[in-house]
């Protein structure tokens, strides 16, 4: 017997992009350049020195992306504004130009049914902000361009994610090097951070200004860490990189203030003076902690924490199990669906948000079209379809789950990895920007038109 999970009406079938991966045009119709276009032309910071200046070409083709979302059968479209084509000096002066890329693509996808979610900051901070996150006035500068967004898409667009996983553009941009700009100071992490969410909590409070009927929520990235084994290092080290990736940012947006034992790990290790760091102004917690209307989840993996095996120049919280391959996804992510379930679980029961909306899911295999133009991409099939279930259970053990969309529409530029990871449910043939849906996108549609999904029988 087969079981069919149905998922609740007018749930969100969806799938994501963000700008700086998909649109390309860096440099047309007014945009300047974004730490990102900085960091990627840097030698040696993203694999085979690739950047977002053509990528998906997006930006010209952005007609016939939506008409391949209609004739797929999903209904729901998460995208990101890129900051530097509406403001290209970060402030001040609006770009029409920009601004009309936007409203075009916003009707066509009203005009087809296709429901957006837009989300604010994608990590495209405009390059004019030489200090990037590190200044507090980024935040209020994040607050303005969130204000003029609201005025010119608001009427049409009322669901709304301040900032995509604020871990990635604090902790990998200014802690560990890995994304834009590319610094390694935990301490300018930690600040990076503050500013980040402080920016999304002024954000929220000028959608609910500013969008009649507007909803807002941030994006996390999330995801369990489990120690390899019970020695205390491995305990600890777990009850850490937790901290780091998880807590750090939950705890804040729900009023808790900052994780006690990650700041006292943080002074320990002398990123922070004191446990009171004087980068939290007064007022700044309650304005973090502004209630929303939904939290976002992204998730992709869980961490195994063994501190015999660091990576890189992660902290060792990052080391995950060395997985059989056709355990993990060519990212070399383990996969780990019930983390997923975890995950919701752990957000909902302990948080209590009103809803949770899963923005991003997916995984990346770099299979192709065959000489008929097919894309078997079974594998991806297989992990969509044990996610999902994951997310069908969270549902059924009473999580408010409204939207999935999968990580992503289209392959595209994979941030420090270049374009060799693909992610897409849709096939780029980057000489030709030709699309080839995949057997996935296929896969997701029926799922989208039947509102749900057999879970595989038990073995
Ligand atoms: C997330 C990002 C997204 C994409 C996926 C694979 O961290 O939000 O842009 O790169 O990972």
């Amino acid at each position: 017997m087969t079981e069919f999970i149905k998922f609740p009406d007018n749930f969100a079938w969806g799938t994501a992009t963000a700008a700086y991966q998909i649109e390309g045009a860096a440099h047309e119709g007014g945009r300047k350049d974004s730490i990102w276009d900085v960091f990627a032309h840097t030698p040696g910071k993203v694999a085979n020195g690739e950047s977002g200046d053509i990528a998906d070409d997006h930006y010209h083709r952005w007609k016939e992306d939506v008409a391949l979302m209609k004739s797929l059968g999903y209904k729901a479209y998460r995208f990101s504004l890129a900051w530097p084509r509406i403001l290209p000096d970060g402030r001040g002066q609006a770009n029409q130009v920009g601004i009309d890329f936007y409203n075009r693509l916003i009707d066509e996808l009203l005009k087809e049914g296709i429901h957006p979610l837009v989300t604010l900051y994608h990590w495209d901070l405009p390059a004019a902000f030489t200090q990037g996150w590190l200044d507090r006035e980024t935040a209020f500068a994040f607050e303005e361009f969130t204000s003029l967004a609201v005025k010119a898409f608001g009427d049409r667009v009322k669901n709304w994610i301040t900032i995509n996983e604020p871990f990635c553009p604090s902790f990998l941009g200014y802690a560990y090097g890995r994304h834009a700009p590319g610094i390694r100071d935990l301490s300018k992490g930690l600040l990076a951070a503050h500013h980040l969410l402080l920016a999304h909590g002024l954000a929220v409070q000028v959608i609910h200004a500013g969008c009649p009927g507007g909803r807002a929520g941030i994006t996390l990235n999330e995801g369990p860490f489990y120690p390899v084994d019970r020695s205390p290092e491995n305990l600890d080290a777990a009850r850490h990189g937790d901290g780091e990736f998880n807590r750090w940012f939950l705890d804040p947006l729900y009023g808790r203030h900052y994780p006690i034992d990650m700041l006292q790990d943080y002074v320990r290790v002398g990123a922070l003076k004191s446990i009171e760091p004087d980068f939290i102004r007064s007022g700044d917690m309650q304005k973090i902690a502004i209630p929303t209307d939904f939290l976002a989840l992204n998730y992709y993996t869980r961490s195994v924490i063994d501190t015999g095996q660091p990576v890189g120049n992660f902290p060792n919280y990052f080391s995950t199990q060395a997985n059989p391959s056709d355990k993990q996804t060519e990212m070399g992510w383990e996969i780990f669906p019930f983390g997923l379930y975890e995950t919701i679980c752990r957000a909902y029961f302990t948080y209590k948000p009103p809803e949770i909306i899963i923005t991003e899911n997916g995984a990346s295999y770099s299979d192709g079209p065959d000489g008929t133009g097919t894309v078997h991409d079974q594998r991806r099939v297989a992990y969509l379809q044990a996610h999902l279930e994951a997310v069908g259970k969270a549902i059924q053990a009473g999580v408010p789950v409204t939207g999935y969309y999968v990580w992503s529409l289209l392959d595209n530029f994979e941030w420090a990895y270049g374009y060799a990871q693909r992610f897409g449910l849709v096939y780029v043939d980057y000489e030709t920007q030709k699309r080839f849906p995949k057997e996935s996108a296929y896969w997701y549609g029926q799922v989208a038109r039947k509102n749900g999904l057999e879970i595989r029988q038990a073995e």
